[in-house]
């Protein structure tokens, strides 16, 4: 696996600066292919600091641009708590149009299945069929908890198996009934489906995760985001000070 590359970054204004500058420069990358570009997309504090990102962004063909959630709550989108509103309530109307909602259904396990679906028929060509959706980017958070996406550590959904990616039967969409985070129902992505992204970039902001980021870049697999260790595409973290504060330099 290639190392990861860690960026800590002064201030938030920094911050904002350094994802812009990845994301400017993988987007002219892929650009050049033909075909939409797939971005996923975490929730929380993510938000905010993607949305301003985005908004300075107005040379990019955002038409063939899907962003995707990452995990969504299972509230309708009006909720203040739902991941995909909080995008649509920060973006403006020509971005707007690239965000792709996880339909909220009578349950969170038929809202699974059918976000599922929703990738399936999304996503590029080499996606569809039985392989998992392949992002070309995906922006993962963590909590202080250590969750990633919807994945709380301890969790049936870390029991990653590498034998599974691809295969019949792995789900790239789970339901979860009982998040230790509120809201309990949510709907996620899996381990599976994160790994598999071509550009996977952490934002992980706050004091009260050094320690949860000291463990994931140790290689704690307890941790999700631990388990997300691209073998042939490139992972990038961007931190703040104080996430990174208990990292020692190399
Ligand atoms: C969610 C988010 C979640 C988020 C982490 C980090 O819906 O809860 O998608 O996966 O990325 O909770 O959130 P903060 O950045 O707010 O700590």
């Amino acid at each position: 696996a290639r190392r990861p590359t860690s960026i800590i970054t002064k201030d938030p204004a920094d911050l904002r600066f350094q994802v812009k500058m990845y994301l400017t420069e993988l987007l002219e990358q892929l650009f050049r292919a033909n075909g939409l570009i797939s971005i996923g997309v975490s929730g929380g504090s993510m938000p905010h600091i993607l949305c301003d990102v985005f908004k300075t962004m107005e040379n990019v063909k955002w038409k063939r641009v899907k962003i995707f959630m990452v995990d969504e709550r299972y509230v309708e989108s009006s909720d203040p708590q739902s991941n995909y509103g909080q995008y649509l309530a920060l973006l403006p109307p020509p971005i707007q149009e690239s965000l792709v909602h996880v339909p909220i259904l009578e349950t969170v396990q038929k809202s699974a299945q059918q976000y599922e679906l929703v990738l399936k028929q999304t996503c590029q060509p080499e996606c569809i069929g039985n392989k998992m959706p392949r992002f070309d980017i995906v922006f993962l958070g963590v909590g202080p908890d250590g969750h990633t996406a919807s994945i709380f550590p301890g969790d049936k959904l870390t029991k990653y198996d590498p034998q599974i990616v691809g295969h019949l039967g792995s789900s790239w969409v789970y339901p979860v009934l009982d998040s230790p985070k509120l809201p309990p129902k949510r709907i996620t992505l899996g381990l599976n489906a994160l790994r598999v992204a071509k550009n996977t970039a952490f934002i992980i902001t706050g004091e009260e995760k050094a320690n949860v980021v000291k463990g994931i870049l140790s290689g704690d697999t307890q941790y999700p985001a631990a388990q997300v260790r691209p073998m042939n595409h490139r992972l990038t973290f961007f931190f703040d000070q104080g996430a990174a504060s208990k990292l020692t330099p190399e």
